[in-house]
This record gives structure tokens, sequence and C-alpha cells, in this order.
């Protein structure tokens, strides 16, 4: 038996590229054995508030006189890194809103990034290290290599720091770009790349599923 921690974030409800993907994911990992368990979170559609204070990045015992977290913001940032912690395994759609994640899943990030807690600061303290988690990026444009986006790109790169490096996750990026070439006339040429790009991420996302799925 096995717990997958399924996020999504995309704003969009009817034709989501990350929604589908992850949701493919999270099928095929159930699939796996009718034992495994999903918990499930739209931070969309059930935002989390903005971190309301900047002591609740700091562990309790590393705030400075002043420096206070009320009750009901202590509860919802355990609850939320017991969630990590209680998952074997983490997916997470990640959309690409203005270059960077949508505001709703970097308030999941300044939740769950607690200096002291889960992320090392006096200490090698790294509760998650080595939990897989497969980030979902979907983006309208294309970003590749020798293309005028190149190095514009301040999704992936986020997330290969936050979850990787500082909480210390193992982190598997699976990429479906040119989502809007259907949509935008420029990008249209390059629709078929945008379908054989999908096409990869839905087989990677299932490989994944099954091998992480019967770990
Ligand atoms: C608010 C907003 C900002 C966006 N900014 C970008 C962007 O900077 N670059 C890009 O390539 N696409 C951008 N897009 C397009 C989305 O990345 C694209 O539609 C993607 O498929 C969204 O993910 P989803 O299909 O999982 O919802 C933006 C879309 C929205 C709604």
């Amino acid at each position: 038996m096995s717990q997958l921690l399924h996020l999504d974030s995309s704003a969009d409800l009817t034709g989501s590229t990350s929604r589908a993907l992850t949701e493919l994911f999270a099928d095929t990992w159930h699939g796996v054995s009718p034992e495994h368990s999903v918990i499930y979170r739209d931070l969309h559609v059930n935002p989390l508030p903005h971190l309301p204070t900047n002591a609740a990045h700091w562990a309790e015992r590393l705030r400075v006189p002043g420096e206070e977290v009320t009750p009901e913001v202590e509860v919802l940032q355990k609850q939320l890194i017991d969630e990590v912690l209680s998952a074997d395994v983490l997916v997470v759609g990640a959309p690409m809103y203005n270059w960077g994640i949508p505001s709703t899943l970097k308030a999941w990030l300044d939740h769950i990034c607690v200096l002291g807690t889960t992320m090392p600061i006096d200490g090698p303290t790294q509760p998650f290290r080595g939990k897989p988690v497969v980030v979902v990026s979907s983006r309208g444009n294309t970003y590749a290599p020798g293309t005028p986006g190149e190095g514009t790109d301040f999704v992936i790169p986020t997330l290969r720091e936050v979850l990787g490096k500082a909480l210390g996750m193992d982190v598997t990026v699976v990429l479906a770009e040119l989502t809007l070439a259907s949509r935008v006339a420029s990008l249209a040429p390059l629709a078929p790349q945008g379908e054989a790009g999908l096409a990869a991420a839905r087989a990677t996302l299932v490989q994944l599923a099954k091998e992480l799925g019967t770990r």
C-alpha cells in the first residue's frame, strides 16, 4: 500500500493539459494496486491563503521575539507538511503563468518550506529527502534551446530549486509545451511538435506511475 499526493494548480477547469496529465498519472498509479490511496488538493479551486507572516517561514525555536504565528496558521502548515510526509509519491501540475508558477502553487510552497522544520538551516533537517515528485509542466509557447524563449522559463528552475535542492526531493519533470499552438496563429506551424510532445509526456507519465506505484 502506498500513498500519492496529487496537486493541481491550473485555473483552467475544462481544457487543462496539466490537469489531464496529472489525472492520467494518478489513475495509472492507482491502477497498480486497489490498496493505493490518493490525497488530492486542487490549489486553484480551494486556494490556500498567502503566508500571513514571515514568522511562519521559521521553526518555532528559530523565531525571534515578536515573531508570532497564530494557531490556525500552525495547524494549516502542519496539515500541509504532514500530507507531504505521509505521501510516498507526489504529482504536481504546474502550468506556466507569466513565465512563473501560479500564485496558488507558490502559496503551497510558502507553507511547506519552513526553515529548521522542512529545510536545513541550523542542521541537516530535510524530512522530505528522497521523496519522488513528478512535476507536470505545461505551457503555451516553447522555451526549448535555440528558441526566443530560451532561458526565460522560471517554472522548472524554481521547482527544481525548491522541491529538489531546498527540500531534498527527487524531482522528475515531464513537459508539455506549445499547448496554445492550435489557438495562436504564430505558433500554428509548431502544432505537430506540441502534439508529439504531449504524446511523449503521456507515455512517460504512464511508465513513471507504474514504476513508482510498484516500489
Ligand atoms: C494567466 C496566464 C498566463 C500565462 N502565461 C504564459 C507564459 O508566460 N508563457 C506561456 O508559454 N504560456 C502562458 N500561458 C499559457 C499557459 O501556460 C497554457 O495555456 C498552459 O497550457 C496552461 O496549463 P494548463 O493547460 O495545464 O492549464 C498563460 C496562461 C494564463 C492563463
